[in-house]
């Protein structure tokens, strides 16, 4: 069973409500999106397993613990995802980065894929699959599938936002993932997007409409 972790850092909620104004202009928002992403991944990585490593200081000899265990990968999913990719990879800096293409059609508000590249041995490797947004699910919920394809079985999905009805959906469609939430909003509108959310993440970070 995976874990489900909900932020409630101080900074993380400040950052967020600058992020969620409408007055917020896109290079603000670029670097809150890279900020948050970043303080998430700092969370999110608290379990990553250690070793005692033997180390000379410039003192004495010491065993010192060291990362250990899987690889990582850092697969954004597109383009939002993108946002987040630097602020990870600011403290995982060798990780391999695989990228998932989703758009989410405007009248069904199914997602599909339309471009798919990650890098090789995806079953031995943590995958870090970040997405500002959880608004339905359907987009996490085929990223995951994609990835599990191709045999990896250890995966952390982040989000900065998340609606309860896409939370459930993905839990109930991959309950062994991690979980990671900057905050749980209230819903969805009629149009699926999430209340009172920020609006179309994509296009804020990209300066689109
Ligand atoms: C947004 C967002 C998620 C998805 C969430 O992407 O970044 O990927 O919608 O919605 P869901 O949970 O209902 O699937 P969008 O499809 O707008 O593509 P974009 O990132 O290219 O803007
Ligand atoms: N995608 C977004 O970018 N925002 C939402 O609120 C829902 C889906």
């Amino acid at each position: 069973m995976g874990k489900v972790v909900i932020m409630d850092h101080p900074l993380i909620k400040h950052k967020l409500s600058i992020m969620r104004d409408e007055r917020t202009g896109t290079r603000d928002f670029r670097v809150l999106v890279e900020e948050i992403a970043m303080l998430m991944c700092y969370e999110a990585l608290r379990d990553l397993p250690t070793e005692l490593v033997k180390i000379k200081t410039p003192i004495t000899e010491a065993e010192l613990p060291m990362l250990t265990g899987k690889k990582l990968a850092v697969v954004p999913i597109l383009r939002a995802g993108l946002g987040m990719t630097d602020g990870i990879l600011a403290l995982v800096p060798s990780a391999k980065v695989g990228h998932i293409g989703l758009c989410r059609d405007e009248v069904t508000r199914e997602p599909h894929e339309y471009f798919c590249k990650l890098p090789e041995n995806m079953d031995e490797r943590l995958v870090i699959l970040p997405d500002p947004m959880l608004a339905t699910g359907g987009s996490a919920i085929m990223a995951v599938d994609a990835i599990k394809a191709h045999g990896c079985r250890q995966i952390k999905f982040m989000c900065l936002i998340a609606a309860p009805e896409g939370l459930e959906a993905l839990k109930k469609a991959h309950p062994d993932i991690d979980i990671y939430i900057g905050n749980l909003d209230d819903g969805l509108n009629e149009d699926a997007y999430i209340v009172p959310g920020l609006g179309d993440a994509g296009d804020r970070i990209f300066g689109t409409k």
